[in-house]
C-alpha cells in the first residue's frame, strides 16, 4: 500500500506529524521518499527504507522521533511537481490520493533556481511566438544588406581628361546608396583611369581578358587585354584608404597610399608597404566619343584574395 497524503506518521516513540507531499523516483516510477510536516517545526523528506507499514491513515517509521527531526529540512526548491514536467506514464504508478506529488528538478537544471529556469523558459517560448512576427519587419529592415552587388554602368567623364600615357588620372563621381536601415544618401567617389601602354597592359593582364562575374559565378563583363584603358577602384587593398598618383625620388611616378605608404605601380603591383595584394581593376568600358564608364565594385580590404563587399 502506497503512503497518503494528509496521513499521520509515527515514530517508535511518538507521532511526530503527518505526510504533506512525496517525491517520486522518475526513473523507477516509484515513490522514493515523503515529506513529513513535523507539527509545525519544518518539514523532513523521509525515505521510503526508514518506512515501517502503511494503513489507510497512519505511516509508521522505523526511527525514533529524535532521528527524524535531526533529517536535513525538506527543500522545495530542487523539486517540481508533476504538472511542471513530462514523464510518460508516471501518474500510473501512484496510488495515493491528489496533492503535491513531486520529482526532482533535472539534474542539468540544478544550479538554476526553478522559478529562473521557468522565467527563461517563458522567454524562449515568447521568444518563438514573437520571431514571425518580428521576421517581416526585419526582412525589410535589412533588405539593402542583402540586396543583389549593382552591377550598373556608370558615366565618370571623358578621356580627354587623360594627358598621358601610363599616369593615373582621378575620375570623380557620385553614386546612391542605400545601408541597411539608414535613408539612401549619395556619396563622392572616385576612381583611376589609366592609358596603359602594352607593357603594362601585358602586366596586368599577363595575356588573358579579365572576367568580372556576380554573386551567382555568372560573368556580367570582360575587360579585353588589348583595350587600353584600365580602371582601378579608388580604396587601398591594405585598409581602404585613398591613395594617390604621386612621383617618387627613387621609384618615379607611382600610385602612393600616405595610410601606411602602400606603394603601386601604374599597373596595380605592389612595389612597397603592407599592401596584401595589388589594385583592384574595374570593369571599363570606353566610348567612340571618348565616355568612360565603370561598374563600381568594392573588394574586401587587407586580404590576398579578392573578395567583392560592394
Ligand atoms: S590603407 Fe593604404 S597602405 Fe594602409
Amino acid at each position: 500500500m502506497q503512503p497518503k497524503l494528509k496521513s499521520k506518521v509515527r515514530c517508535a516513540d511518538q507521532e511526530v506529524g503527518d505526510v504533506t507531499k512525496i517525491i517520486m523516483d522518475p526513473l523507477t516510477r516509484e515513490i522514493s521518499h515523503l515529506v513529513v510536516s513535523l507539527n509545525g517545526a519544518g518539514e523532513r523528506q523521509v525515505a521510503m527504507g526508514l518506512v515501517q507499514t502503511v494503513t489507510d491513515e497512519v505511516v509508521q517509521l522505523r526511527s525514533s522521533a529524535a532521528e527524524v527531526s535531526a533529517l536535513p529540512p525538506f527543500k522545495r526548491d530542487e523539486y517540481v511537481t508533476l504538472h511542471e514536467v513530462e514523464i510518460p506514464h508516471i501518474e500510473d504508478h501512484l496510488h495515493v490520493s491528489p496533492g503535491e506529488v513531486l520529482v526532482p528538478f533535472p539534474e542539468l537544471e540544478k544550479s538554476v533556481k526553478r522559478r529562473t529556469f521557468f522565467a527563461n523558459l517563458t522567454h524562449v517560448i515568447g521568444l518563438f511566438i514573437g520571431l514571425p512576427l518580428a521576421f517581416p519587419v526585419l526582412k525589410y529592415l535589412m533588405k539593402p544588406m542583402y540586396a543583389p552587388f549593382d552591377n550598373g554602368w556608370l558615366k565618370i567623364g571623358n578621356i580627354g581628361k587623360i594627358k598621358a600615357d601610363d599616369a593615373g588620372t582621378q575620375f570623380k563621381f557620385k553614386r546612391k546608396v542605400k545601408e541597411a536601415y539608414l535613408p539612401e544618401a549619395e556619396i563622392e567617389k572616385n576612381v583611376w583611369i589609366l592609358k596603359a601602354t602594352p607593357a603594362v597592359l601585358e602586366k596586368i593582364y599577363q595575356g588573358k581578358d579579365m572576367e568580372f562575374r556576380d554573386g551567382t559565378g555568372k560573368t556580367i563583363w570582360t575587360n579585353k587585354k588589348d583595350v587600353p584603358y584600365i580602371a582601378f577602384s579608388g580604396k587601398c587593398p591594405h585598409l581602404g584608404c585613398g591613395f594617390k598618383w604621386r612621383q617618387h625620388k627613387v621609384l618615379g611616378q607611382v600610385f602612393l597610399c600616405p595610410c601606411h605608404l602602400s606603394i603601386y605601380d601604374a599597373s596595380g603591383t605592389v612595389l612597397d608597404g603592407p599592401a596584401p595584394r595589388p589594385l583592384d581593376p574595374l570593369p571599363i568600358q570606353v566610348s567612340a566619343s571618348g565616355e568612360v564608364q565603370i561598374i563600381d565594385m568594392e573588394f574586401k580590404a587587407g586580404t590576398k584574395s579578392q573578395t567583392r563587399i560592394v
